[in-house]
């Protein structure tokens, strides 16, 4: 609108100084919105540095809750657990999935002991167990899936037992969310949470977490069976509304930034607690751009979390959550 020469609407008003701009701050992102992804790995005194992530580490046990510490200081609500499994302990059926005092359990269970407060969440797939790299179990050549949510499901329940608050699937197999609420509930975990990964994408983002957790080189071919094509939108949404039906506490988008556009359409749609990933290879992107001088390191790692709260999120999974978290808090 504009009388005579001059605009009678001015949207810089709205801007004009930092307390006007406060008042009318649509989205706000602070510590509680912040998941921390930790990789954990055997031995002792390790805190091995990931070359295409830089500053991101695995670390090992005797060394995690001081790792973890400042999270919880800082008031961090959860983190989320990735075990590097040895090659020796890795098979084609993930068989250390199940083992009650597989790294991923004794992980859990310092933290929960140590830090009870402390939201415990255990990634779902066997890709950290099997010898071939893929997130189940492998018969004629392809993943199966009725077979896999079997062992899935015992996986997500040795998880539960050892004091995960939150399971999370990132498999997409077909049915795993109800075969695990099924499992969890018969044995009297009922209050075990299922953040499910229900719009995951077959992503080249991954790569820098495959060679986090040693499975990278170990894949044969693709995960294009069962995670979702980058082409498509409207069947994240049929994603979604199974996974609620098949009883989802809360559901993720993955990758993050290159996909707000389906945070929005979940949001939209079913209003139900979502959560983003913020992968390996957007971290790794942006730290080499940090590490360039390329781009300021602050200001970017706190713009790109603010986005996935104007998409719709309730929080994200970010390997910043640390960064950020010190950002928030001075
Ligand atoms: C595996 C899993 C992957 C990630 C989280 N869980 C990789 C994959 O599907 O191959 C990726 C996370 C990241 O890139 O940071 N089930």
């Amino acid at each position: 609108m504009s009388y005579g020469s001059f605009p009678l609407s001015r949207a810089r008003r709205n801007r004009h100084d930092a307390f006007t701009r406060t008042l009318v701050r649509e989205n706000q992102l602070l510590v509680d919105h912040l998941i921390w992804p930790i990789f954990v790995c055997e031995g002792t005194q390790q805190q091995q540095s990931v070359a295409s992530m830089p500053g991101v580490v695995r670390v090992s046990l005797d060394l995690l809750v001081e790792h973890v510490r400042p999270a919880v200081e800082l008031g961090i609500p959860a983190v989320a657990l990735f075990p590097i499994t040895p090659a020796s302990l890795r098979d084609a059926r993930g068989t250390e999935a199940l083992n009650p005092d597989n790294l991923m359990c004794r992980a859990s269970k310092l933290l929960k002991d140590r830090f009870p407060e402390l939201g415990i969440i255990g990634d779902v797939a066997l890709d950290p167990y099997t010898d071939h790299g893929h997130d189940g179990i492998i018969e004629n050549g392809r993943v199966v899936n009725d077979l896999s949510i079997e062992v899935l499901a015992a996986q997500a329940l040795n998880q539960a037992r050892a004091g995960n608050d939150i399971v999370a699937p990132s498999d997409m197999m077909d049915g795993r969310v109800r075969k695990i609420r099924e499992t969890l509930d018969e044995d009297g975990q009922q209050d075990t949470r299922i953040m499910s990964y229900s719009a995951k994408y077959a992503s080249a983002y991954y790569g820098p977490f495959r060679d986090a957790l040693g499975s990278g080189g170990l894949l044969t071919g693709d995960k294009k069976t069962y995670q979702m094509d980058p082409a498509n939108s409207d069947e994240a949404l049929l994603e979604v509304a199974r996974d609620l039906e098949e009883g989802a506490d809360m559901v993720m988008v993955k990758p993050g930034m290159p996909y707000l556009d389906i945070i929005r359409r979940v949001r939209d749609k079913f209003k139900v607690p979502t959560f983003a990933y913020q992968v390996s290879g957007e971290y790794a992107m942006m730290m080499a751009a940090f590490q360039n001088g390329w781009l300021d390191k602050d200001k970017t790692i706190l713009e790109s979390l603010l986005a996935f709260r104007r998409a719709g999120c309730n929080g994200v999974l970010t390997y910043f959550a640390l960064d950020a978290a010190r950002l928030l808090r001075s």
